[in-house]
């Protein structure tokens, strides 16, 4: 199957110069946003969010306002033909029909992947279940190219959810793409990073290492992402509240960082960073949620700008093969083609749409 648009799904579908072209078109934009008034007059982009957001949804629809577009989608999909059923396939069709472009974010894994089969438009991933975030992580490479003036060697402390927080998952397969770059994963054992993300971390040449204390591990980063534990993605209310209030940034840990150590934090914060760090210089979350609507307004003029024909799948299908992963799209809307690609070893598969390993 082909498709004639240019999607965003996963950030490693592309080059890292087409994502640092990206970066800096955003920064460009930062730097002088009315140049770019009128550049998608009469365009329409649609957001279809099947999961709640504040600043993804927004800063995606202020991004298209301000480059002279236009909007639609829902943001409840059950004010929407969701609710009487209605599959991607069917709801993507059509709104695609509608749109120049459509962003979608769903609970399950590999939805926006989904999506992109079929859609008669470009299609960008606004995160997808547990998975991926790849718009979110092109705002965090901004934030630490204006804020850190690199994307090289760096240590970068991440902390919290790492098991079920996509934020996280984006942001290390692209930073581990850059020089030098260390990782120190901070977590629970229960949250720790999937392995596939370790494996590609490590095929990619960087370091990680895997600690319980935020205080020990403090001193010595560069960037501190904080992360929210994901109370939604949850199997019960028991374990999500085992794990609530591990990590707490707050004064006297910011007393232990470096005097130029940034602390990032995709938002929504819960009780993981107290208010009082805030007003620390150091504190950029905000700043971070804004240069979201620079960078989204650059991948949008570049999504609506590149076209070309490629494979929806290059996976291949095996018959009666199923990913094993409840979470996973494919298991959702049975008409799905289930697709799987080779990891490396001969005897493991990964499905394309979750990254899931199975043995076959
Ligand atoms: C994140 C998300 O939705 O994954 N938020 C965001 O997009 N800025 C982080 C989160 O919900 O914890």
């Amino acid at each position: 199957m082909q498709s004639q648009y240019q999607h965003l799904i996963d950030l490693s579908d592309y080059p890292v110069s087409w994502w640092k072209k990206v970066i800096d078109l955003g920064e460009e934009i930062k730097n002088d946003p009315s140049r770019f008034a009128h550049e998608c007059d009469g365009k329409v982009m649609a957001t279809l969010f099947y999961e709640p957001s504040t600043r993804t949804q927004m800063s995606f629809q202020t991004a298209m306002i301000r480059l002279g577009g236009q909007i639609i989608g829902f943001d409840n999909p059950n004010n929407s033909s969701v609710a009487k059923g209605e599959t991607i396939k069917d709801t993507t069709k059509i709104v695609s029909s509608y749109a120049d472009v459509l962003v979608i974010r769903h609970p399950v894994a590999g939805a926006a992947k989904a999506a992109s089969l079929t859609s008669d438009c470009s299609v960008i991933n606004a995160g997808d279940g547990g998975h991926l975030h790849p718009t979110q992580t092109l705002t965090d490479l901004l934030t630490l190219q204006i804020e850190k003036k690199t994307l090289s060697d760096l240590t970068i402390g991440m902390c919290g959810d790492l098991l079920n927080g996509r934020t996280v998952h984006s942001l290390c397969k692209a930073l581990s793409m850059f020089k030098g770059n260390k990782f120190v994963f901070i977590s629970t054992p229960e949250l720790m990073m999937p392995a596939y993300i370790k494996d590609i971390i490590k095929a990619n040449g960087s370091t990680y290492e895997e600690v319980n204390s935020l205080e020990e591990a403090i001193p010595s980063l560069d960037v501190l992402y904080m992360t929210r534990i994901q109370q939604e993605r949850f199997a019960s209310q028991e374990e999500y509240l085992a794990q609530k209030n591990t990590y707490i940034l707050d004064y006297q840990k910011m007393l232990l960082a470096k005097r130029d150590m940034i602390v990032m934090h995709p938002l929504p914060r819960v009780d993981e960073i107290t208010v009082e760090v805030d007003d620390d210089p150091r504190a950029k979350y905000f700043v971070q949620a804004k240069y979201g609507v620079y960078v989204r307004m650059a991948l949008i003029l570049t999504i609506l700008s590149e076209k070309k024909t490629s494979e929806t799948l290059i996976g291949k299908l095996y018959p009666g093969v199923q990913c094993d992963n409840p979470k996973c799209i494919t298991n959702h809307e049975g008409y799905l083609p289930k697709s799987f690609r080779f990891s490396g070893d001969e005897t493991l598969l990964e499905c394309e749409y979750c990254d899931e390993r199975k043995l076959i």
